[in-house]
């Protein structure tokens, strides 16, 4: 039988397993997970029965930004090992049939990086600022910022040198963004696609993708609005979305043509679902993130336009699309799926709210959330494309609300007073538990070791792996057997093709897919309070059990005919 993986456009329909090394598994016992903690655990990522790990930054930096902030791109972090400890991770992973993607972050450097330094040390006028975007400050002495844009981290998005040139960081003050309009950066950056490609290395996931070229000159820089806004793209945009970006992307697309099969990349890009396609064609990345599975309530009509703007964006862009429903920088969707669903606009809101007042102002109802977790899984799984999952969520994990703000690392915490302050996305970092027994769950390896590096609630005990483990009902177990099923009918062929199943009402998304011996998949999801009958045909999957033979709501059921 052909796997997806022994195909050279694997990542077209790949499941893909995000890695958060500071919190997957501590080899070393420093308190911080690390590479040989990853490699440790290649055979439980091999069993879960996904088709490749996605590494968030592991680089050397001064974790201003968890990590991306990276003061050397070709390096690992000597918190996190070395680069034989990198190679040896690339082994095992290719051991054990798992591909390997990695993180990499083009539109702002850390602080720390030497480029930076530099920068700051060489003064106004010279080559050094111009890789990065410095510019003299308004007033008489240069005292006020070139503009009022904020960083998305909030305050402002220009930071003083103390020479009258402030530079531009549309993140943390510790992420200057780099100038794409110098050839010297592109240079740098082919290069560095090419060390970790020649290292094996099968793939790369763009950090905001959308951000890298920037017109500051076309008018006076005081004349731009205050936030351009990431949603309005085009020409009219200073900072986001630009056309000249995708010619950076075409120049990638050389360099993952240089190998054999051609690397490929997901770029990360919060816009609208209609600009995405450039990027996820074959002439750029191959690939792009499409967020709306994680930006809808668990409502039927907020779930039906996401699927269908990811599909429209697939055809548009002549490849596949992604389905997320949880990452790095969002609360943990069980969490929000047992918060109240109000409609999208305000549920971000809802979510950043509760995490605010520390969930101490109502608690997620967690029964629920962890139905519907279960249900949402079937439902993403079935879909055309690839599926990206975030570490944890197989455990069926919640967000932390209620970490101390002492404890925060998240710079979204840092930037203003904790009055008003977001308390940031910390809530869904905190280190996995591996074992229900031990005072860390297993974090760390050694007996001896410091803590973990954010405190783990109590709770997590009955979340661990080896607890899971011994439990055929829990949602580990759940997660391994979709994952077989979605390998073993869904992806040898490369078919992509899905067409509605009609004849329920508006509370059940329906759709068929062709499997790879003949027959049909059937996916029903039922977000309604009434249960529903299911087509004839064999069960294969459902996320609870069903009742006389209908399906209840808040849940979803394989049927293969
Ligand atoms: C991306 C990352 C996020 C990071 C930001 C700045 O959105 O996913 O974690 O803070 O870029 O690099």
């Amino acid at each position: 039988m052909t796997r997806n993986n022994d195909r050279a456009d694997w990542w077209r329909q790949a499941v893909v397993y995000q890695v958060y090394p500071r919190s997957f598994h501590d080899a070393n016992g420093d308190g911080l997970g690390d590479l040989r903690g990853v490699t440790a655990k290649m055979g439980y990522i091999a069993a879960l029965g996904v088709d490749a790990i996605w590494l968030s930054p592991f680089y050397p930096s001064p974790l201003a930004d968890g990590g991306y902030d990276v003061a050397d791109y070709r390096d690992v972090d000597p918190r996190l090992g070395s680069l034989e400890d990198f190679d040896e991770m690339v082994a095992a992973a290719h051991g054990a049939g798992v591909k390997v993607v990695v993180d990499i972050v083009p539109n702002h450097t850390s602080s720390e990086h030497p480029w930076f330094r530099a920068a700051l040390g060489a003064g106004p006028g010279s080559p050094e600022r111009e890789r990065y975007i410095f510019r003299p400050g308004r007033g008489e002495h240069g005292e006020l910022p070139p503009n009022g844009w904020r960083s998305c981290f909030g305050g402002p998005a220009w930071q003083p040198v103390g020479d009258g040139e402030w530079y531009l960081h549309l993140f943390a003050a510790e992420q200057p963004d780099l100038n794409w309009s110098n050839p010297e950066v592109h240079e740098d950056f082919r290069r560095t696609l090419r060390f970790w490609s020649d290292r094996g290395v099968d793939g790369f996931r763009v950090d905001v993708a959308h951000a890298l070229a920037k017109d500051l000159d076309s008018r006076p820089l005081d004349a731009w609005p205050d936030d351009p806004g990431q949603d309005r793209p085009g020409e009219d945009n200073p900072l986001w979305d630009r056309p000249e970006v995708h010619d950076i992307y075409r120049e990638w697309r050389q360099v993952f043509n240089e190998y054999e099969p051609a690397r490929f990349a997901v770029g990360e890009a919060w816009i609208v679902p209609e600009h995405q396609w450039r990027y996820a064609s074959m002439e750029e990345l191959g690939q792009v993130f499409n967020f709306e599975l994680a930006k809808a309530n668990w409502m039927a009509d907020e779930m039906r336009p996401a699927i269908e703007e990811g599909l429209a964006a697939a055809e548009r862009s002549g490849s596949t699309t992604t389905w997320v429903l949880s990452n790095h920088d969002v609360p943990r969707h069980a969490t929000r799926y047992g918060l109240p669903q109000v409609k999208s606009a305000e549920h971000h809101q809802l979510a950043n709210d509760w995490l605010l007042r520390d969930g101490r102002s109502y608690r997620e109802d967690r029964a629920l959330g962890t139905r519907r977790a279960r249900a949402a899984l079937l439902m993403e799984l079935g879909l055309p494309g690839s599926v990206y999952l975030y570490q944890g969520e197989e455990l069926g994990l919640f967000e932390v609300a209620d970490l101390p703000w002492d404890a925060l690392e998240d710079p979204q915490a840092r930037t203003t007073a904790h009055g008003d302050a977001l308390k940031g996305r910390d809530g869904c970092r905190v280190p996995l538990p591996w074992e229900a027994a031990r005072e860390d769950f297993g974090f760390s390896a050694p007996a001896e070791h410091a803590p973990a590096h954010l405190p783990q609630p109590a709770w997590f005990a009955g979340h661990a792996v080896d607890a899971e483990e011994r439990d055929q009902g829990s949602m580990l177990w759940f997660y391994r057997r979709a994952l077989a099923q979605r390998a073993r009918l869904l992806t040898a062929t490369g078919d992509t093709s899905l067409a509605w199943v009609s004849g329920y009402d508006d509370q059940v998304i329906a759709y068929e897919r062709p499997t790879d011996d003949g027959r049909a998949l059937v996916s029903v999801t039922n977000f309604g309070a009434h249960a529903v009958p299911l087509p004839e045909g064999e069960v294969l999957l459902a996320s609870v059990p069903l009742e006389g033979g209908l399906l209840p709501g808040d849940a979803c059921a394989w049927v293969v005919r």
